[in-house]
């Protein structure tokens, strides 16, 4: 946990950026599995970390503005539950680490929130993604549980966004925390990855890192010699000679910050030529749009110059033709990168999107395109000192895109289709790392991990 006085500040501020009213944060629950009692691994919400800090299931949290009151509702536990769990700190003493004097069970939530509503008080929420939430709001405020979403408060999501999109340096911290594990996990993979090994024992020997250092991952691990499937949910293949392995992967720290790291490596520990070219024009891109990060520059343009390398790079390998700065324009370059330069990191692995991912990465001077591959781009905005974000360009080869875009002959005059035929079982190739926004310019965040050609060759051989 942080500071309580963390917290406080962090709740003070919110109450300036808000106004007026209450401010409700419910936390997580548990989540049945495949019975009520077979549960998932919980994760607490991340608004609620941020203001609450307090990192278990049945707690709810009202900040009430108008009597700067901060206010925890919640349980102690029972003689049953320290016979099954163990014992654990009073409610009482769990607020008061997070700087919260006033505790009630949870019981009373609702009695207090029906108080404040009789007397006319505005009860502000962010938008709820837990189902047994939906219904928590349905019993407390008499609102159907598909009507939630026409009641959050944008006032609030927009102060939260606000607030949490400028990291602090415990924060970054944090964030290093996961990139030391992602370190540890990209370096065991890299090392395991031979020819004969099933995706999956990598997949569990990476997890299982995940797990042993920090809180898990930061979202469901990608590994596969599929790489150009962007989220392949499988991981059965056996690995192949010849083939590229692209490990999308993340760790969540102590306090639950998350790491996003994108490599690719051989699966017989080196590259084949055509392999090494490609790799190096997503390198190029990779680079070209991190040198470009500082204050002030709007993602949506980095974005576009990073298209724009990986573009040129194609047309050196003979696969785009044209003018380079037409092609992007016309998104010619989205049938090999079809999806954004990057998206905002911290407490979620794309951070606060549940908030909606709209009022995180756009604003009124800069509007999501609805062009195929930058319509994908989650964050366009202008960049800020404290922002943090990953950079992660790709070139991939989708069988089936290819084959819809060639049948209707899309932009065929920036790709010479004729060439494609040699990449079909090619897969694909994106590098990711996270980066904090400074007050000039970038710091590339954690410990170096194997990157050039020659690194990542140097460790899948070592
Ligand atoms: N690392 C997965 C993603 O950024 O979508
Ligand atoms: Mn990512």
């Amino acid at each position: 946990m942080f500071t309580p006085a963390t917290y406080i500040q962090r709740r003070d501020h919110l109450k300036k950026l808000v106004g007026s009213g209450i401010i409700f944060f419910p936390g997580n629950n548990e989540s049945p599995r495949n019975y009520p009692a077979e549960v998932y691994k919980f994760r607490q919400d991340s608004s609620f970390l941020y203001y609450f800090g307090l990192d278990f299931p049945g707690i709810a949290g009202l900040i009430d503005i108008d009597n700067n009151e901060d206010i925890l509702f919640g349980n102690d536990r029972d003689l049953d539950d320290v016979v099954w769990m163990g014992p654990d700190d009073s409610m009482k003493d769990k607020a008061k680490a997070v700087g919260v004097e006033k505790t009630y069970e949870f019981g009373q939530l609702k009695n207090h929130l029906n108080k404040a509503k009789s007397s006319g008080r505005v009860i502000h929420f962010l938008p709820q993604y837990k189902h047994d939430l939906l219904f928590l709001f349905e019993d407390l405020f008499g609102i159907h549980h598909s009507k939630v979403k026409e009641n959050v408060s944008e006032l609030l999501i927009k102060s939260v966004i606000k607030q949490r999109s400028i990291k602090s340096d415990d924060e970054i911290a944090q964030m290093e925390q996961a990139l030391d594990i992602s370190l540890k996990m990209n370096l065991l993979a890299m090392r395991f990855t031979n020819p004969g090994v099933k995706e999956k024992e990598v997949y569990g020997a990476v997890e299982g890192m995940a797990l042993a250092m920090g809180n898990g991952t930061s979202f469901p691990i990608i590994f596969s010699v599929h790489g150009e499937t962007l989220h392949n949910p499988f991981h059965e293949n056996l690995m192949q000679d010849g083939q590229i392995a692209l490990l999308d992967s993340g760790a969540e720290s102590e306090l639950h910050y998350a790491s996003d790291i994108t490599r690719v490596f051989p699966v017989n520990g080196k590259f084949s030529e055509i392999q090494r070219d490609i790799y190096n024009v997503v390198l190029n891109s990779q680079l070209g749009a991190i040198n470009m990060i500082r204050p002030g520059v709007s993602f949506r343009d980095v974005h576009l110059t990073s298209a724009k390398i990986i573009a040129d790079g194609l047309k050196t390998v003979g696969i785009m033709k044209g003018n380079v700065d037409d092609a992007v324009a016309n998104g010619a370059h989205a049938l090999f990168f079809p999806h954004g330069l990057g998206h905002m990191i911290g407490l979620d692995v794309h951070d606060m999107e549940g908030l909606g991912e709209n009022f995180v990465g756009y604003d009124d001077d800069i509007k999501r395109s609805d062009q195929f591959g930058l319509a994908y781009l989650r964050f366009g905005k202008k960049m800020m000192p404290g922002y943090t974000l990953t950079i992660e360009p790709g070139i991939y080869f989708i069988p089936q895109l290819i084959k819809n875009w060639r049948e209707k002959n899309k932009h065929s005059d920036y790709i010479n289709y004729d060439k494609l035929d040699g990449f079909l079982s090619f897969g694909g190739i994106r590098i990711e790392d996270d980066i904090l926004v400074t007050e000039d310019s970038f710091k590339i965040l954690g410990q170096p991990i194997p990157k050039t050609v020659e690194e990542v060759e140097e460790t899948c051989n070592s």
